[in-house]
Parts: C-alpha cells; structure tokens; sequence
C-alpha cells in the first residue's frame, strides 16, 4: 500500500486584483505518494506557481482541502506552517535565489570587528 503524503481535494485558488476576480485553481484534486516524481506542467499564468506556493505552504487555498502527510494544512498556525517549510518541504528555485557572486562593496555589517561585548 503507498504511501500518501500529499492529498487536495476541490482545491481552489482566487485572486481578487480590485474588483476583479480571478479563479486560477478551479478545483484541484491530486494525490501524491512517496516516491512520486511528478511534473506540473502548462502555459505561463496558468497557475503552476501558484499551485506550487500552497504545496510549499507558503500561500492558502480559498477553499478545498490540503492535506501534508495526512495533516490539514489549512487549520495550523503560522508557526507549524513555518515548521513543516524548514522541515518537511525543500525547493530548488529556477534562479537559485542565491546573492550574486559579487565582491561586498556596499556597507558592511556594523558589528563588523566589534567583540560581543560591545554590539
Ligand atoms: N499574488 C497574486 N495576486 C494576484 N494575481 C496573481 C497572484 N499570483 C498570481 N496571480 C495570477 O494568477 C495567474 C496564475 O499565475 P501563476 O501561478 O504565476 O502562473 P504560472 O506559474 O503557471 O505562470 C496569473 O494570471 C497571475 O497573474
Ligand atoms: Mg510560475
């Protein structure tokens, strides 16, 4: 029997631009079990990055379920929704999001060669 570690049910995710509503989930149901490879694919502005935030835990959906290793995520705090994001969920960003590889030129830290006596 697999393992499920992610389920949606009827997920669905809008945007409210002014008056303006946009509906860019229409009611996802996926399932996921370990050892799942899976690729999330469709055109630009078709909601893949969105989908992607609310697997990440980083936004909520507006109404369905979503379930993270059989834990509803909607019902958790902001501090169990931090935890699961250090612990339970690693992305690898198209760009890296590292700093550029850059020689420091600009200000430097304050405390720079102040012992901790003095910070
Ligand atoms: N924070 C936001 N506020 C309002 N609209 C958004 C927001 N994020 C995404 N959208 C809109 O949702 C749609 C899907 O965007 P997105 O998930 O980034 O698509 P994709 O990653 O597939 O290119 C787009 O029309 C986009 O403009
Ligand atoms: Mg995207």
């Amino acid at each position: 029997m697999p393992e499920k570690i992610l389920a949606m049910q009827s997920l669905v995710k809008t945007y409210i631009m002014g008056e303006e509503e946009q509906v860019v989930l229409k009611g996802i149901d996926l399932e996921i079990n370990r050892g799942d490879f899976l690729s999330v694919l469709g055109p630009s502005g078709s909601g893949k990055s969105t989908l992607m935030n609310i697997i990440g835990c980083l936004d909520v959906p507006t109404s369905g379920s979503y379930y993270l290793s059989g834990e509803l995520i909607r019902d958790l705090p902001e501090v169990d929704l931090s935890h699961i994001r250090n612990r339970e969920i690693g992305f690898i960003f198209q760009q890296f999001q590292l700093l550029p590889r850059k020689r420091t030129a600009g200000p430097q830290c304050p405390y720079s060669g102040t012992g901790g006596a003095g910070r």
